[in-house]
């Protein structure tokens, strides 16, 4: 009896969400502690999906599990050489729809068991065209930072349709990422943020100005300037809610981050919902906001040294 495993893990973007989708700079950062493990064995009955949402056959799984139908179908198809016949079990500690790249991190995780299974190599260029497969169904016309982050062990430097770059980090520092509890969609995020983008020319100013604040935070990462940083993650969150996707919730919480001593708060990934992330100079500080946001409502934080 064959076993295989797949990992990745969760991810949020510091700086340059929805930016990114009209081809300026982003940078996001891998979150290991917080992990998605994909594992499969042989069965004798065709392919079964073990899951939190889902348990059974792949063939009778739910419309919201299509992506990912769609990309267990195109890799068997590329490398089983007859019928197959396993379970595939999914264990994720990352919170879907919250800004923290769930369903990227599933596809990697799966691509990378299956081919462990089939005991086939990957390539990473493999790997990214194959998880498209379910990131477009899942996201519409997705920018590719997600997939790009949650398979990276370090930090990302991303622009659309480029090889991810590194990111030189030197700073002491810590973030904390507050979860609001409220799902929020990318695909309704990034088309309502079009819509602003064809209509107003403001919001294209505000796509350009994210662009540029993200082009600086690079330079500020390599310097040890958490104040500039936190300057920069502001003056970002100003655009991020000119464009409409920051909600009351996650407004409460920034200033909520705000008053308790953050550095610098904006929103993570789409918005509409989502997480939320702030920033501290010191562990105590870190811990203090944490809690100050977990009091206000947030439903889960998470605190990342930098
Ligand atoms: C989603 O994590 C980030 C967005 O910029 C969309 C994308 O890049 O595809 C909002």
């Amino acid at each position: 009896k064959k076993e295989a495993i797949g990992k990745s893990h969760a991810k949020i973007i510091l700086i340059g969400e929805h930016s990114v989708v009209y081809g300026h700079p982003a940078i996001a950062f891998p979150i290991d502690s917080i992990p998605m493990t994909v594992t499969i064995s042989t069965i004798t009955n065709g392919i079964r999906i073990n899951s939190e949402f889902y348990k059974g056959s792949l063939k009778e799984a739910p419309v919201n599990l299509l992506g990912i139908k769609r990309l267990i179908e195109a890799v068997c198809k590329k490398l089983a050489t007859g019928p197959v016949n396993i379970q595939i079990n999914f264990t994720s500690e990352i919170p879907s729809e919250r800004g923290m790249g769930s369903s990227a991190a599933v596809s990697i995780a799966l691509i990378k068991s299956l081919y462990n299974y089939f005991e086939a190599p990957l390539t990473k260029q493999e790997m990214f065209e194959l998880s498209t497969i379910e990131e477009t169904i899942t996201h519409g016309n997705p920018s590719g930072i997600d997939t790009a982050t949650v398979s990276s062990e370090a930090p990302v430097w991303f622009i659309h349709k480029q090889a991810p770059g590194p990111i030189k980090m030197n700073l002491d520092g810590y973030l904390i990422i507050a979860d609001s509890g409220i799902r929020g969609q990318t695909d309704v995020a990034v088309n309502s943020v079009r819509q602003m983008v064809n209509q107003d020319q403001n919001a294209r100013a505000a796509i350009g100005n994210l662009g540029q604040l993200t082009t600086e935070t690079k330079a500020t990462l390599e310097k040890n300037d958490l104040n500039h940083l936190g300057t920069l993650l502001n003056h970002a969150q100003q655009q991020l809610d000119y464009l409409g996707i920051n909600i009351p919730r996650t407004e409460h919480l920034i200033q909520v981050a705000n008053r308790s001593g953050s550095l610098g708060s904006k929103l993570t990934g789409s918005g509409l919902g989502g997480c939320i992330i702030a920033l501290a100079d010191n562990h105590a500080s870190a811990l203090k906001i944490a809690n100050a946001l977990e009091n206000a409502g947030a439903v889960n934080t998470w605190i990342e040294t930098l």
